[in-house]
């Protein structure tokens, strides 16, 4: 079952049926697609379906989505929850540039590391995606080295970078001590 997450400026939620229009809408940009494994590029009404119908069906991976109070903005995805997860998120463009995804995947972290025996989280961000590697950064994650992103919107293998989240480093930066 997904929790629901607040921060100071959103929730963290269960992806639904509803979304599907703002879905569409922010996942169709190949900006947003190219940096990411698995999102097709044009993302269509059935992939939206898919994707949605799919929510809850695997007990290995959590889907999140990012809410802003005015409907989804983009998505957190937790997969692997049976040995190390691997954290993979989006933001739709217009909603870049605002600190969101740190505060987002920060709180899908601290829910992860509270309601789990987890000791690290995974993330690949392509070398090129030096946003996503300050997000990651600032969570805490250690670059472990190279490693390699295959973006089916672009149908290329990217150069990228392996980090790893410990639950100590990660508590550390949360409380500031
Ligand atoms: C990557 C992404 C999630 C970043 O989220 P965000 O909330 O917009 O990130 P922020 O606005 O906090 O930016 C993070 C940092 O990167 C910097 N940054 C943003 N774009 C940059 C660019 N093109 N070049 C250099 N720095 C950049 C910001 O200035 C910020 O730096 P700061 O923390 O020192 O101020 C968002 O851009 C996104 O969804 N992109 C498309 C999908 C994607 O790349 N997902 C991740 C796949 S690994």
């Amino acid at each position: 079952m997904t929790p629901v997450l607040r921060t100071p400026r959103l929730t963290l939620r269960r992806p639904t049926g509803s979304d599907i229009d703002r879905l569409l809408q922010l996942a169709s940009d190949f900006e947003v697609a190219r940096m990411l494994e698995r999102m097709p590029h044009p993302y269509t009404l059935s992939d939206g379906e898919a994707w949605l119908a799919g929510i809850g069906s695997d007990p290995r991976r959590t889907d999140f989505a990012i809410d802003d109070g005015s409907g989804l903005i983009g998505g957190i995805s937790l997969r692997g929850l049976d040995e190390t997860p691997v954290i993979g998120y989006w933001l739709g463009r217009p909603y870049w540039g605002r600190g969101y995804m740190r505060e987002a995947a920060g709180a899908v972290l601290g829910g992860l590391f509270d309601s789990r025996d987890v000791a690290q989280v995974e993330a690949r961000a392509m070398t090129e995606n030096t946003a996503s590697l300050k997000v990651l950064a600032k969570l805490g994650f250690e670059d472990v080295g190279p490693a390699e992103c295959t973006s089916t919107a672009c149908g290329q293998t990217r150069p990228a970078r392996r980090c790893l989240l410990d639950r100590a480093t990660f508590h550390r930066l949360m409380t500031g001590a």
